[in-house]
């Protein structure tokens, strides 16, 4: 495994794969390497010649008050995970590699961004997409490997690679979740021992809810899972829980297309995030 700091051996690498017309699978990350990682990995894997990952924790889809400072980060651990899951280049910049410079244009999300993290996180999609841009411009992949975890920046990395023609298709993975449900994220580390206990709720309330969907209305549906929740009580608040048509995050109107139930739970110092998706995707 080649382990790339600066843009340019990033893109002399990339040149070099292109030229043998080896197809490039890429699985961008904010680093702290769990299993959900390693599921992209490995379907990068499968359907690629070579697999660059980055690790990249992006002040720009922070917040001012938000984890950028304390987001966790172990960069010896993640070089050993990457490097035994067969990643072929490991690129791990700077901040001031990847923005030297104030920006000439910024980049706005609009469309899917007007609920749940996009109306919770200001800003949030701005700098996913801004970072995207730019490593999609360096990494140039074929295929490129996201978690079904992240539903909504699914949805708008999908309209802005389409939008702006990026040569490259998003690829979805379902959720790596803990033997209790809990869906795998770098942030679970930030749960107290309590909370770890009860944050399976989250997930058993949306399963749940999943089977009993039908012929539901949506209040009922959200006040079930509310409940369900509400039975453990380690949690400081319920963020956002609400559901919509998936990908368009427009109000539920048509039962027979795919809808999402997405949750964001706040712990003491954890803000979890998870998804159900019913009817398709
Ligand atoms: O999902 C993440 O870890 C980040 O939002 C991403 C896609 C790596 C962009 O910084």
């Amino acid at each position: 495994m080649k382990i790339i700091r600066e843009i340019e051996a990033l893109q002399a690498a990339v040149r070099s794969y292109k030229k043998q017309q080896q197809t490039i699978g890429f699985v961008p990350t904010m680093g702290f390497l769990h299993e959900g990682h390693m599921a992209l990995v490995k379907a990068a894997h499968m359907e690629n010649d070579v697999v660059v990952m980055s690790i990249f924790v992006n002040p720009t889809q922070f917040g001012p008050n938000e984890d950028f400072e304390s987001y966790p980060r172990d960069e010896a651990r993640d070089t050993v995970r990457a490097e035994q899951n067969g990643v072929d280049i490991l690129f791990m910049p700077s901040v001031e590699t990847m923005y030297p410079e104030s920006l000439t244009a910024t980049i706005h999300a609009q469309k899917r961004v007007s609920v749940l993290d996009g109306a919770t996180r200001e800003g949030h999609f701005d700098g996913v997409l801004t970072v995207l841009g730019k490593l999609f411009h360096l990494v140039q992949p074929d295929n490129a490997y996201f978690g079904q975890k992240d539903a909504q920046q699914v949805a708008v990395v999908q309209g802005f690679v389409a939008d702006y023609f990026f040569p490259l298709k998003i690829c979805v993975v379902p959720t790596v979740r803990e033997q209790d449900g809990l869906a795998k994220s770098s942030r679970n580390v930030y749960l107290t021992e309590q909370e770890r206990k009860e944050a399976p709720v989250i997930h058993a309330a949306l399963r749940k809810a999943r089977e009993e969907v039908k012929g539901q209305d949506k209040a009922s549906v959200l006040a079930n899972i509310r409940a369900a929740i509400d039975q453990k009580n380690s949690y400081e608040k319920i963020v956002y829980l609400d559901m919509y048509q998936y990908p368009s995050f427009e109000p539920v109107e048509d039962w027979e297309k795919p809808i999402i139930i997405a949750i964001c739970v706040q712990y003491s110092k954890a803000r979890l995030i998870d998804n159900e998706i019913i009817g398709g995707a």
